[in-house]
């Protein structure tokens, strides 16, 4: 069995008296690629920003690499760092280049020498592409190329675990399948990532595990075909109708 990387036990999450989860235990090993689905407002994102403690939680655990992930541990700074983190909006800084957003993490927060990360930073861009806009203004990009940025910016931390949070959502069509195939080619490297997506197909192909969230709740769990060609549940099969309706429609 490969390394336990994450173990969240018995999360309990509530926005004052919103009660978004009560119980819930998860564990993701090492080289994993966990995708997250479930209907908008059941706490997709509410559980990444849990494990990043971007949120205070009311009960339970969440663990990195058997260090717990709290407001309390003194070595939190440190520990964050391992978890990369994407979302919809990229949140690059306006007034940084490309490479200066990369570098500004792993130099001024790791004490990591300029010159090995910038040399680190080039390789990574080069990687998705996007090696002659270095220098560019994350205003002279496009949102694929900017939330291409946005994971390189991620990777350069060397994180344990990466979270993706819809991180297609505000693109364009056409510009979606880029960044996707960025991530493809991550989880073929063996990266440990848990994915939020409402991309259904790709959510096919590039998990080992899915997890259908539901009422604060982890209400399914199985293999991507499983899931998908026999869901359990019948908020599953629900779920998944709605979605195909909705696909369908989309195109006419
Ligand atoms: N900062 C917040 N304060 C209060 N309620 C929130 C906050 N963030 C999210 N919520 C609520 O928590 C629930 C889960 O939200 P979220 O994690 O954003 O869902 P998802 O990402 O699955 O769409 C929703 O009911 C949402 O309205
Ligand atoms: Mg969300």
């Amino acid at each position: 069995m490969p390394e336990t990387i994450l173990e969240i036990s018995h999360l309990r999450k509530l926005y004052d008296d919103l009660r978004v989860f009560e119980d819930l235990s998860l564990t993701v090993h090492e080289g994993e690629v966990i995708v997250i689905v479930g209907p908008s407002g059941c706490g997709k994102s509410t559980l990444l920003r849990c494990i990043n403690a971007l949120e205070d939680i009311q009960g339970g655990e969440i663990r990195l690499r058997g260090e717990p992930v709290s407001k309390e541990n003194r070595n939190l700074q440190s520990i964050r760092q391992k978890i990369g983190m994407v979302f919809q909006n990229y949140e690059l800084f306006p007034h940084m280049t490309v490479l200066d957003n990369i570098m500004l993490a792993p130099v001024k927060a790791q004490g990591r020498k300029k010159e090995e990360v910038r040399e680190e930073a080039l390789d990574l861009l080069k990687r998705v592409g996007l090696e002659s806009k270095a220098d560019s203004y994350p205003r002279q990009l496009s949102g694929g190329q900017k939330q291409r940025t946005a994971i390189v910016r991620a990777l350069c931390m060397h994180p344990e675990i990466l979270l993706f949070d819809e991180v297609t959502a505000a693109l364009d069509p056409e510009m979606v399948r880029e960044v996707l195939e960025v991530i493809l080619d991550l989880a073929n490297q063996g990266k440990t990532m848990l994915v939020v997506t409402h991309e259904m197909q790709f959510a096919r192909a590039i998990a080992d595990r899915v997890i259908f969230l539901d009422e604060g709740r982890i209400c399914e769990e199985g293999t991507p075909d499983g899931f998908f060609d026999e869901p359990k549940t019948e908020r599953a099969r629900k779920f998944l109708n709605t979605f195909t309706f909705e696909r369908k429609g989309a195109k006419n």
